[in-house]
């Protein structure tokens, strides 16, 4: 069995879901995908591959999927490792490749990590906190799309079994 971890940073839900249907997609491939909270992963040991995924909040990945990036430098240099970002409150996402944040890109070098895709993000209407009701107001609303996430876990999973682990 080929043993992924899909480790994800997440405030409010949005993108801890995608990280969920990533998983959902690689089991549907034959792999074993362990998905959990990047902050609560106490280590990369036994996994075959990694896809590490984060919300962004003002430019930035959020700050545990930053923190477990630096935290298993060593390690994931090591393995084949995906990452992707949530954010875009607008279709942009499922219009054409967004790159990733210059922050994220950084990451993505360091790691060698092999593929980057950016989602669509989601802010509830009715969202708390100043920023954020504000953003709510302009551009609330679930712009995830599915089928895209979807359709790139299962190239994650042909690229893993090519690779080979
Ligand atoms: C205060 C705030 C700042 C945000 N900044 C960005 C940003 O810089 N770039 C972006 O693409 N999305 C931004 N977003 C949208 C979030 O990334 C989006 O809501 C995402 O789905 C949140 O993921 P989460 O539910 O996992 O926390 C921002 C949202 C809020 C509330």
């Amino acid at each position: 069995m080929v043993r992924v971890l899909v480790a994800y940073a997440s405030e409010r839900g949005g993108t801890a879901e995608i990280a969920d249907w990533i998983g959902a997609e690689l089991r549907a491939s034959g792999m074993e995908p362990d998905v959990r909270s990047a902050g609560s992963v106490p280590s990369v040991d036994g996994y075959d591959a990694v896809v590490l995924g984060g919300a962004l909040y003002a430019g930035r990945w959020h700050r545990e999927a930053r923190h477990f990036a630096q935290r298993f430098a060593e390690e994931l240099a090591t393995r084949p490792v995906w990452l992707f970002s949530s954010g875009p409150l607008d279709h942009t996402a499922e219009e054409k490749d967004v790159d990733p944040v210059p922050g994220v890109a950084k990451v993505a070098r360091r790691l060698g990590a092999r593929g980057h895709a950016t989602f669509g993000g989601s802010l509830a209407p009715d969202a708390r906190g100043l920023l954020a009701s504000k953003i709510a107001k302009r551009a609330g609303g679930d712009y995830r799309d599915h089928d895209h996430v979807r359709a790139w876990a299962g190239e994650v999973a042909r690229e893993i079994l090519t690779v080979g682990t």
